[in-house]
């Protein structure tokens, strides 16, 4: 694996799936393989859980892992091609990205979208100037349009959650939130379920909310929550801002919020959301402190598909 941007980076999501569930059973096991290897890992935006489950999983491979704060650490730096730098970014990723592929093996990073030109976020431009540029292997840590890593532990969560000789129902629901917030966790969750295939999947939110049909497709679309809600085994919480009229909140409606009441017309479906969470926006303390929810699970799961990801790219650097 020379990159992981996307689902289409994954060469088979069960053997990623596989690899990770060993990692978790013995996390020493490959000790050695990142001996020597450094991952940098560049972050544009704030994190907690993809950066400690990303330097643990490096850590458990015998990598070492070098954190770079660029927003408030370092300079500012310049995407545009062509630009006259007069104004506040003072390096261009044309030349931040050869050095960085100069001191390490292996670039995470951490990009969100501008949320303001959709063609620009949906082409990637950031992320696909440091895979342009760095010269090495670059692993999405999130970026403007989907978070594989996040989607990878959610599927590793639902298989080791899920026992009974069917496809689950995985219903991925919108819920309200005071902030404008990227598409990513819902585009990708959406993009990874349908390759893998191994679901019964419905995406349910308010209308004006539809997301890219390229990620969606192969999804069931309701914007009746409790009819979607029905029989599900899986209800995946999201917010995420307007995709047509791109980035816009057209409606709060705290009537999407999760409850534990709504999850009554669900087969006792456990419940899941990526972190950080606005507890009594999005869900309610009390789905949040059921015990059929996933999240502290599926947030310690996120180390073991950092490092079955991690594996398979130090294999092809070895
Ligand atoms: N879910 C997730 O990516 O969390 P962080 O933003 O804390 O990394």
């Amino acid at each position: 694996m020379k990159k992981f941007i996307s689902v289409k980076d994954a060469y088979s999501i069960p053997a990623l799936i596989e690899s990770a569930l060993a990692y978790k059973a013995n996390p020493f096991k490959d000790k050695s393989l990142g001996i020597n290897k450094t991952i940098g890992m560049l972050f544009l935006n704030p994190s907690m859980r993809t950066r400690i489950s990303t330097q643990l999983a490096a850590k458990h491979l015998g990598m070492e892992a070098i954190v770079f704060n660029v927003s408030n650490e370092g300079w500012a730096l310049e995407f545009e091609e062509e630009v006259i730098m007069s104004g506040n970014t003072v390096e261009h990723v044309k030349d931040a990205a050869p050095v960085l592929g100069k001191y390490f093996d292996v670039l995470g990073v951490r990009t969100f979208p501008t949320l303001k030109d959709k063609a620009e976020d949906y082409s990637e431009f950031f992320i696909q100037q440091f895979i342009k540029y760095s010269g090495v292997p670059v692993v999405s840590l999130e970026s403007a349009t989907l978070h594989p890593l996040q989607s990878l532990t959610d599927i590793i969560t639902i298989t080791e959650s899920f026992k009974e000789k069917r496809k689950p129902k995985i219903v991925l629901t919108w819920a309200p939130h005071v902030k404008v917030l990227p598409q990513c966790v819902a585009n990708s969750f959406a993009q990874w379920i349908n390759a893998w295939g191994q679901a019964d999947f419905v995406i349910t939110h308010p209308e004006d909310y539809e997301l890219d049909e390229q990620f969606t497709n192969g999804a069931t679309i309701l914007h009746d929550q409790k009819e979607a809600l029905k029989e599900a085994d899986f209800v995946y919480v999201k917010n995420w801002s307007t995709y047509n009229d791109y980035g816009k909140i057209y409606s709060n409606d705290p009537s999407w919020m999760l409850t534990q009441k709504k999850m009554e017309v669900t087969n006792h479906a456990k419940v899941m959301h990526c972190l950080p969470v606005r507890r009594n926006v999005e869900l309610s303390d009390e789905v949040l402190d059921n015990s059929n929810s996933l999240v502290t699970q599926q947030a310690g799961n996120r180390v073991w598909a950092a490092q079955a990801v991690l594996s398979e790219i130090l294999k092809s650097i070895q």
